[in-house]
Order: C-alpha cells, then sequence, then structure tokens
C-alpha cells in the first residue's frame, strides 16, 4: 500500500510538471528523465528478482539456527551446510531439494521460516517464496489432472520470473503421489526444460514421515542413558527412507523421489523434552520483547503433554502450542 502511495505522488507530481511545460523539448526530457527515475524508485521500493531483495546471509543463518532452533543438533548442521553449500555455488547442476521429517512442532516450518529470512529480504512474505499445503490447494484428489497442470505452470511462471525462487511443500505426506510425480522433472539435473533452468530454485518438502521412527532412535538413546547429542545422521537416515518407503498412507511412497537421488538432503527432526519447551518459551517471550521469565517458562513446559505414557519424555506437540500458552501467562 504504501509503495502505492509514494507511486501515486510520484505520478500526479510529474503529472503536475507536465501540464505546465509547454516547451516540447522539455516536455521530453522531463518525460524522459522522470521515466528512468520512476523506474529506479520503483525498483528501489517495490520488491524485485535483484540481489538487493534477494541476498544470502550465512552468517544470519548460522545465528539464527544457533539462538532460535532447540534439540536439533543434527537438522541445524546438515540445513547450513546445505544451504550455504547451495548459495554459494554460482553453476548449480541442480535445484536444492530438502526434505524435512520429524514429528509435529518440531520445528521444520520455523527453519523453513528461517531460511527464507536469510535469503529473501522480505522472508515469507517475499512474492519469491511460494508455499503449498496438500488440503488447501490440491484437496480433491477427483482433480488431480488440474491440480499438476496447475503446478507445473506455477512452478514453471515463477521460475521464469525469478530463477531464485522458493517452494515450499506443507504436508508432502498427504500430497497425492501422482502430484509429486508431476513436478520431478524440476528437481532433476537438467540444464533447461523448455527453455528455462530450474536450477537456482530450492523446493523445501516438509512431512511427518519418518517421524515416529525418530521418535524411537530417540527414545532408545534415553533408555540407554546416552546423550541426544551422541545421535548421528546415520542412525537415521535409513530409517527416513524406509519409513517413507513402507508408510501406505505416504506421498512419497510410489513416487522415486528417492530412487533418483533427487532430494539431496534428508533432515531429521527429533523429538522435543521438557528442556526445549522451557527454551522456546524462553525465546518466544524474548522476541515479544518481555524479559525471559524461568517461572513461566516452566509453567508453560509443565503444561503439555509428553510421551510414551511411561516415560514421559518427547513434549507430544514439540513447541507448537507455546504461543497459545504463553498468552494464557503472561
Ligand atoms: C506463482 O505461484 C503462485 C502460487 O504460489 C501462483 O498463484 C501464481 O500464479 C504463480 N505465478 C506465475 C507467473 O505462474
Amino acid at each position: 500500500m504504501k509503495v502505492a502511495h509514494l507511486f501515486l505522488l510520484y505520478f500526479y507530481s510529474t503529472a503536475f510538471v507536465l501540464v505546465n511545460t509547454i516547451d516540447p523539448i522539455t516536455t521530453t526530457v522531463v518525460v524522459g528523465v522522470s521515466a528512468t527515475l520512476g523506474r529506479t524508485i520503483w525498483n528501489y521500493l517495490h520488491e524485485n528478482c535483484n540481489p538487493k531483495w534477494i541476498a544470502f546471509n550465512a552468517t544470519g543463518l548460522e545465528a539464527d539456527l544457533e539462538s532460535k532452533l532447540f534439540g536439533q543438533h543434527i537438522a541445524s548442521r546438515i540445513i547450513l551446510k546445505a544451504v550455504n553449500g547451495f548459495m554459494s555455488n554460482d553453476n548449480p547442476k541442480k535445484p536444492l531439494v530438502l526434505s524435512l521429517h520429524g514429528w509435529t512442532g518440531t520445528g521444520k516450518n520455523f527453519v523453513s521460516n528461517l531460511i527464507a529470512e536469510n535469503i529473501y529480504k522480505e522472508g515469507m512474505d517475499s512474492s519469491f517464496v511460494h508455499v503449498f499445503t496438500a488440503e488447501l490447494h490440491f484437496p480433491h484428489s477427483s482433480q488431480l489432472d488440474t491440480y499438476k497442470a496447475q503446478l507445473q505452470q506455477w512452478i514453471k511462471g515463477n521460475v521464469t520470473n525469478c530463477a531464485r525462487s522458493m517452494f515450499i511443500f506443507d504436508e508432502m505426506d498427504k500430497m497425492h503421489p501422482g502430484l509429486i510425480d508431476s513436478i520431478k522433472p524440476y528437481l532433476d539435473y537438467y540444464e533447461k526444460l523448455d527453455g528455462i533452468s530450474y536450477r537456482k530454485a530450492i523446493f523445501i518438502f516438509l512431512s511427518n514421515a519418518g517421524g515416529e521412527d525418530i521418535v524411537r532412535t530417540a527414545l532408545d538413546f534415553w533408555n540407554e542413558g546416552r546423550a541426544r547429542e551422541e545421535i548421528e545422521l546415520k542412525d537415521l537416515e535409513t530409517l527416513i527412507s524406509l519409513s517413507v518407503f513402507n508408510n501406505k498412507n505416504s506421498g512419497l511412497r510410489h513416487a522415486s523421489l528417492i530412487d533418483k537421488h533427487l532430494v539431496d538432503f534428508f533432515v531429521p527432526f527429533l523429538p522435543l523434552e521438557y528442556r526445549h519447551v522451557v527454551q522456546c518459551a524462553m525465546a518466544e517471550m524474548k522476541a515479544r520483547g518481555l524479559q525471559p521469565d524461568q517461572n513461566v517458562a516452566d509453567q508453560v513446559a509443565r503444561d503439555l503433554v509428553y510421551f510414551p505414557k511411561s516415560e514421559r519424555v518427547f513434549s507430544v506437540k514439540g513447541c507448537k502450542t507455546i504461543q497459545s500458552k504463553l498468552d494464557y501467562y503472561t
């Protein structure tokens, strides 16, 4: 709105000058200068596909992952390495494809936001960041063919506008396998498809698939008295791809995304413990400009439900309900 108002003002003042100019040469000069100036101002104020609006902040991403994401030593390391590597490569051979897996509320959405915020000035509000949700965008399986055509057109149109586009697919496990199949060409190593290169785009898939297996591994470590930080990617990696394949309800099951190694990184998110929920609550208070209060954070964390029933180690909803709980306690 603000940008539009400024432009209106600019337009009127230019028109005013023109109306009051009779000399044709002066008019031509005013029109020319005005057009150039107008374009410059517009580009300055209005988001476009230039480095002013799209510039990767590696230190920003690292600092954010360090200070805002809790209990995810594996995910945070992979994400940083993957995004750093991709963004510093001027000539990537394929788009970056990340598949984020884990229990609800463990930070998958949050991490996608952090990535977007450290690439696009406008963050998640950027017109180059696109979020698709199975239930919202593709709810009726009877319309599959329409959805396929639409999604392909969206990806194509947006990447044509800006090579550095980002596509986030939420609830990937609820997407129809056919729909996933339809985007495969864009994830691949092609130099160009119909004259368009997709190699600078970023695709992020979010799903709960594999979440239960990740929980089981984390619980095994806990039961053996081993530190959570000892869990390594290799303890989880095969689990993720196996469960993604074996889950009957998983949209990834029939799609050969994994076969073809189109996914560059599988990123596991561990279930969150009490202490992480406390950290989330403290961070949220700080983000709201409040003095972080340990007592309040403990109160919030105690309010949540933990599983499994006997051990009560992991928060059922992760850090998901922290915000509304905080509204209640502060
Ligand atoms: C870009 O994607 C959005 C959906 O996020 C869609 O509505 C829009 O039409 C696409 N733009 C083009 C040029 O295809």
